[in-house]
């Protein structure tokens, strides 16, 4: 069936998400059932529970994603799933569905990184966008500063050497009684509070400029906690929240825009689920405005996790012939570029 309809599962953290997306590029459904809630009563995600879940939610969420599309399996044309990185628990749920549909449906399977799913998001929503061009990966587990040459070929030209930006949100957020997710939250609270509150360090490495750390600015904000509580004085949270998310922005842009600069690029792309901060995203806006590059950037609901993003990614490993077998063995640490 040449349909280029791709059925796209995604469930290596506390979503489980299916889509139904056609030429990599337009969605035709895209459904995400959150285990917020569920999580929320931990404070953070617990492994074990989002495999639970995403095992209950699989069939609901794969059926109105086939629903909302209005297609049968007899019109799709392959499956992607997620093979990694994430929890593993979490990633078998997916692709043992994703194999057992392709199985009984003769389908083909493709096997999607999902970092690379988290940059190719902004191909569904920028048609003219293709690659090379410069990407700025930040979510819960990575932070990269990326060149995408090609559909499927990435080189890495900035990492962090500690925490990821999400994670440092999440951390923080938990640590003045957020709570989960903290991202979100962090975002929220920083709209009432004054970035110039209270000051934090900016991480330098040495020889690598591209490269990010979060680890010391999360020391000095616990820190400031620890502080406050031992003299008595009360911190303001959305003070700290401002100011805590404008020095994790700044280490961000900084990055982001010497590389657009040293790699003289007309435009900078921007992905993962901290590109859904309002600071960030107008931050980045302002400062490739003023370099003369664009900023290219999903909606919010395509940067956190979904499966539409899996079927953009999967749409370009497919037409390269890049499918996987019944034997696909997801991994939790599977790297951007490596196939699964
Ligand atoms: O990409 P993602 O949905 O999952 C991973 O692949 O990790 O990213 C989740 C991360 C979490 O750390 C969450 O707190 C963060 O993205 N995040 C945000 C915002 N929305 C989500 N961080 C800052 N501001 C936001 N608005
Ligand atoms: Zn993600």
């Amino acid at each position: 069936m040449n349909s280029e309809l791709i059925l796209a599962i995604e469930s290596s953290c506390d979503e489980t998400a299916a889509a139904v997306v056609e030429r990599g590029r337009v969605i035709r459904s895209n459904v995400i059932s959150s285990q917020i809630d569920l999580h929320t009563l931990f404070g953070g995600v617990v492994p074990e529970l989002a495999s639970r879940h995403h095992i209950g939610n699989i069939v609901p969420v794969v059926d109105a994603a086939m629903k909302e599309a209005g297609v049968g399996f007899g019109d799709l044309e392959a499956v992607a799933v997620t093979a990694g990185p994430g929890l593993i628990g979490a990633l078998l749920v997916g692709t043992s569905f994703a194999k057992t549909l392709a199985w009984a449906h003769g389908l083909p399977l493709v096997g999607v990184n999902h970092i690379e799913g988290h940059i190719c998001a902004n191909f569904l929503e920028h048609p003219d966008l293709e690659p090379p061009f410069l990407c700025l990966v930040v979510s819960g587990g990575h932070t990269h500063l990326v060149l995408m040459k090609d559909y499927g070929e990435f080189e890495i030209i900035g990492r962090t050497r500690d925490d990821a930006a999400g994670e440092a949100f999440d951390k923080i957020a938990r640590a003045v009684g957020l709570g989960y997710p903290g991202g979100p939250k962090m975002d929220r609270a920083a709209k009432d509070g004054d970035p110039a509150r209270y000051e934090f360090p900016q991480a330098h490495i040495d020889g690598a400029p591209y490269d990010f750390s979060f680890s010391g600015l999360k020391t000095a904000a616990l820190n400031l906690m620890h502080h406050a509580e031992q003299v008595g004085e009360e911190i303001s949270v959305p003070d700290l929240a401002a100011s805590f998310q404008a020095a994790v922005v700044e280490a961000l842009a900084d990055r982001a825009m010497r590389a657009v600069e040293e790699f003289g690029q007309k435009r900078l792309v921007l992905a993962g689920g901290v590109a859904a901060n309002s600071c960030l995203r107008q931050t980045l806006e302002e400062r490739c405005r003023a370099a003369g590059a664009e900023l290219v950037k999903p909606s919010p609901v395509l940067c956190t996790d979904n499966a539409a993003m899996i079927g953009a990614a999967g749409w370009y490993r497919y037409i390269k012939g890049q499918t996987v077998g019944l034997d696909l063995d997801p991994s939790a640490n599977l790297k951007l570029g490596d196939m699964p």
